[in-house]
């Protein structure tokens, strides 16, 4: 059987290689020739765990290649998987379909009988209906199907969630489709991953449904965080409590500096846009959008009062999360321009993001290690929970800084670290520590 996939980004090249990797044989499709011409020269354009050396191997067993041609890539085709992006609309909130629609047009050009278009893009109910529409209104005499498998992949272990998914779910009620989907997550199946056959637009909801409930699990332990540090509580002990409960669990639950990334933001918006048009309103999602939003707000404020005088500021960590390169709506994003704006001097570092073409974070200065922005710093803010800054020498912070500040919105270190150290440290939802007296 063959396989392309149109769209090399972050969902596009995983799901690639892991497909290669069950004895396909794949084509990744990019519209970016230079994209295309990095990935064809060994260049993996993302950073995701594991991935460049799969890719490599699939390269090398002639399993997985690499085009832009992709109108004659469609024609060769027996099954085509969209992975293209889904922005927010620049005019409003709902998701902007014009690269998923562009591929449709240009697959409704192209495709042959009995092919499979399996839509892996997140979008909104009834964008599989509109894609069969403008298949059907090129090509009315073919025979074909467009099935909804959104992807629920998490950046940084995607291949791991590829091959070791929560649920695949599947919407088709054709039954070609379904044994070709049986045999495209063989390996899946085999492992007894469940897979879920529902209709296309249940489908297409349970994406958005499940990234709008974590979203909202976030929002709502930074806010209980919020209160805890009002009230003298610790939030981490209010987690595991409400965690334990067999209902709740104990996912999604830590504190920190809010939601951002490729997903979140922009589908929890889209979510409540298609809420708008239907006239079912998505109330308790918007109120999460807007605490989200807050939040960020609240972060650079929470800095400036904490720095006081102090005018430099080392930020540790810019990407959405740790093991990705991807910096999409991180909350990075609006903390650092703020705090240049109000006149402060930042340096950064980060294990893994770009430093190029991002205007945010042209005013700051980039560091090579967490010790050359401590020496820059008089007040450090952790925005990213990479391993490196988990493991870095606290002691070694507290000699090359003086009086030494630690802001930390992930905290990932216990409030014991900072009893015998000469460092005032500040986190979510916890008592503040300043030992800087204690020590003098
Ligand atoms: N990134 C994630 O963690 C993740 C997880 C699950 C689902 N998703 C969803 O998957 C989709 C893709 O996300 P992503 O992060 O991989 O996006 P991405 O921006 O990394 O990649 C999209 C790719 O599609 C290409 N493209 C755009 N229009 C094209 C066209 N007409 N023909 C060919 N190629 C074209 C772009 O050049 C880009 O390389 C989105 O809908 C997203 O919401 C993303």
């Amino acid at each position: 059987m063959k396989l392309s996939i149109i769209g090399s980004g972050y969902v596009g090249l995983v799901t690639g290689a892991c497909l290669a990797n069950v004895d396909q044989h794949v084509t990744c499709l990019d519209i970016d020739e230079k994209k295309i011409n990095k990935l064809r020269n060994g260049i993996i354009p993302i950073y995701e765990p594991g991935l460049e050396g799969l890719i490599k191997e699939k390269v090398a067993s002639s399993s997985l290649t690499f085009s832009s041609n992709i109108s004659e890539t469609v024609k060769n085709t027996d099954v085509i998987f969209i992975a293209v992006g889904t922005p927010t609309n620049k005019e409003n909130d709902s998701a902007d379909l014009s690269q998923v629609y562009s591929c449709a047009e240009e697959i409704a050009k192209n495709i042959k009988n009995n092919t499979i278009v399996i839509l892996k893009s997140t979008v909104p109910v009834g964008t599989c209906d509109k894609i069969e529409e403008i298949i059907n209104l090129s090509n009315p005499s073919i025979n074909f199907d467009v099935v909804s498998n959104p992807e629920f992949l998490r950046e940084g272990s995607a291949i791991f969630d590829f091959e070791n998914p929560d649920r695949i779910i599947i919407g088709t009620k054709e039954k070609n489709s379904i044994s070709t989907l049986n045999s495209i997550y063989k390996k899946q199946i085999k492992n007894n991953f469940p897979v879920i056959f529902t209709t296309r637009r249940s489908s297409e909801l349970i994406k958005y449904a499940s990234n709008s409930m974590l979203a909202m699990r976030i929002i709502f332990i930074n806010e209980i965080a919020d209160l805890c540090e009002k009230v003298g509580a610790n939030v981490e002990d209010i987690s595991l409590g409400i965690g334990l409960d067999k209902r709740i669990g104990p996912d999604f639950l830590n504190a920190g500096p809010g939601f951002g990334g490729s997903c979140f933001p922009k589908d929890a918006r889209a979510l409540v846009e298609s809420g708008k048009s239907y006239n079912a309103p998505q109330n308790l999602l918007k109120a999460v959008i807007d605490g989200n939003e807050k939040r960020k707000e609240n972060l650079s404020k929470r800095i400036i009062e904490v720095a006081k005088n102090r005018k430099n500021i080392g930020v540790l960590g810019v990407t959405y999360k740790a093991n990705t390169d991807d910096i999409r709506e991180a909350p990075s994003l609006s903390i650092i321009p703020d705090l240049i704006n109000k006149g402060f001097n930042v340096s950064i570092y980060d294990p893994q993001a770009s430093r190029d073409g991002i205007k945010e974070f042209e005013e700051a200065n980039w560091e090579s290690d967490i010790y050359s922005v401590a020496k820059k710093s008089d007040c450090l803010v952790i925005l990213t929970e990479w391993s490196e800054i988990i493991s870095m020498d606290l002691k070694k912070i507290s000699d090359i800084m003086t009086q030494p500040i630690i802001i930390d919105f992930r905290n990932l270190f216990s409030l014991d670290s900072f009893k015998k150290l000469n460092i005032e440290y500040h986190s979510i939802g916890r008592e503040t520590i300043n030992s800087h007296k204690e020590v003098e």
